[in-house]
């Protein structure tokens, strides 16, 4: 039988060796164990296997328009099988997470940045001061993998531009990429109060972010996207210093 080309450019191999250590998977269940949420919602879930990383008592809200559960979920949980702006249009978030906040979330659902912004500007909405956000995909390999259109098998998409454009409008935020492997993980705490007016015109914030450009090297890729080594305990003290009390 012919061997599949699943990697045909080796972007795995080299992600591997530019971002070392846990994968961004590993990173996940460590914020679950860190964050012990009473709840958390997955924006794109796919074949479960973020999902099941969620135990209980957390309850687990998924938003999927095709999911392809293969991962039994390990706790309480639904799957909505909705597009994200479907889901926050047509439903009561507060309802389905049994809560006025979200604890914990990933946005991991279309890969293309005006999307992951419309994702976090409605998960904010459900936002508190312990609130943590997590991006997939936001510390790209090269700008072949990341752009907005799919050339490559192995593509992580724009989704990265959400790093720079939080970093440059919401100084309130704290907001840093996890160099986890395979295409980093954003992470956005101190949350505060509800923050108004700032997205009230989406399609202006979407266009100014929309053309910025990726470096040509890894080192000023990390730049961009303020990448931070994939260590824990410095990613924990961070996370926990936006906490109050
Ligand atoms: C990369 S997969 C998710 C992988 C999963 N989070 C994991 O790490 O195991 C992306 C998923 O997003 C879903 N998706 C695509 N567009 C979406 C949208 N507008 N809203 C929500 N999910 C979407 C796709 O159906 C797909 O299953």
């Amino acid at each position: 039988m012919q061997k599949q080309i699943v990697d045909p450019h080796g972007y795995i191999e080299l992600a591997s060796r530019l971002m070392p250590g846990e994968d961004y998977l590993h990173t996940l269940r460590r914020l679950h164990e860190f964050l012990k949420p009473a709840n958390y919602l997955e924006i794109g879930v796919n074949t479960g296997k973020s999902f099941a990383l969620a135990s209980p008592p957390t309850i687990a809200i998924g938003i999927d328009p095709e999911p392809n559960l293969r991962w039994p979920p390990r706790t309480k949980y639904a799957i909505h099988k909705l597009t994200s702006d479907e889901y926050f249009l047509n439903r009561d978030c507060r309802k389905d997470i049994e809560s006025s906040t979200i604890d914990f979330a990933f946005i991991d659902g279309l890969h293309v940045f005006e999307q992951a912004l419309r994702d976090f500007i409605n998960i904010e909405k459900f936002a508190g001061p312990r609130t943590v956000v997590a991006i997939h995909d936001c510390l790209p390999i090269d700008s072949i993998s990341a752009s907005p259109v799919r050339s490559t098998v192995f593509w992580s998409g724009d989704v990265w531009k959400i790093v720079i454009c939080l970093r440059e409008t919401r100084p309130d935020l704290d907001v840093f990429t996890i160099a986890s492997p395979p295409t980093g993980l954003a992470i956005v705490a101190g949350f505060g109060e509800p923050h108004s007016g700032w997205a009230e015109d989406f399609p202006a914030l979407a266009e100014r972010f929309r053309n910025v450009e990726l470096g040509d090297d890894h080192d000023s890729i990390r730049e961009s996207v303020a990448a931070v080594p994939n260590h824990w305990l410095d990613v924990a003290d961070r996370i926990r210093s936006r906490f109050p009390g």
